[in-house]
């Protein structure tokens, strides 16, 4: 089944022109109906806009609460016919209200491997760590922020002593396979929910996949 689409963005939005390329691309089924952004000055906006995509921007500051912040987001979203909603570097927290409307058709990604660094610097609290694998994650949204059940994760490594934006550069480009490849199975109708566990029906594996719902990114000495 094409789904519908809101895009949520506050940045770069280089997810956001993952997702765009997988469709115009015919990897994807989905069109979208509406990219949302928080923050008028997002790049996101104008990666839409450059593919003549619906946009709006909803500034939280206006707002006298989270709640009438999300029932306008609400309304913004059906207004332009999406239901699926993919959180794309969006940074804020959404309410229980938001999640109940459209749950569970709710993606994000996190740039760690949950619930390791949840939050909102996962990449650099990784470094603070000292691990030396992290990755991301994408996974179906719950009412607690980043704890819900993961759809697919890849691993990448964390070079000893590397700068935090780059480990997050690197993991970006993982995220920019993932993501689409998890919408992708939503709207095949593939992913069931049962607890914690998303269970991939006949998920054929991504390149360098061993398991579905697992990416392993090529070694060090593979030229990574
Ligand atoms: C991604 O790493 C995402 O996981 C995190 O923020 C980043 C957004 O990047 N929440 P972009 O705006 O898609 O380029």
């Amino acid at each position: 089944m094409s789904l519908s689409l809101a895009v949520l963005v506050s940045g770069g939005g280089s997810n956001l022109q993952a997702i765009i390329d997988a469709i115009e691309d015919g990897r994807l089924d989905a069109s979208i109906k509406l990219v949302l952004s928080n923050k008028v000055d997002a790049y996101g906006l104008t990666r839409a806009a450059n593919h003549g995509l619906p946009t709006a921007v909803l500034q939280h500051g206006d707002y006298d609460s989270r709640e009438a912040f999300d029932a306008a987001m609400i309304s913004t979203i059906r207004d332009h016919g999406a239901d699926v909603i993919i959180l794309a570097g969006f940074m804020r927290i959404l309410t229980p209200g938001f999640i109940r409307e459209f749950a569970p058709n709710i993606l994000n990604t996190h740039p760690a491997l949950l619930p390791s660094f949840a939050g909102a610097h996962g990449a650099r609290d990784a470094v603070d760590y000292g691990v030396r694998i992290s990755g991301c994650t994408i996974h179906f949204v719950n009412e607690i922020m980043d704890n819900g059940p993961v759809i697919i994760q890849a691993a990448v490594p964390a070079l000893p002593g590397e700068d935090p934006g780059d480990l997050a550069k690197r993991i970006l480009r993982y995220e920019h396979r993932i993501f689409p490849q998890a919408i992708q199975w939503l709207a095949e109708g593939r992913l069931s929910i049962d607890g914690r566990h998303v269970h991939v029906q006949d998920a054929e594996a991504i390149p360098a996949a061993s398991t579905p719902g697992a990416l392993v990114c090529p070694a060090l000495d593979e030229g990574f």
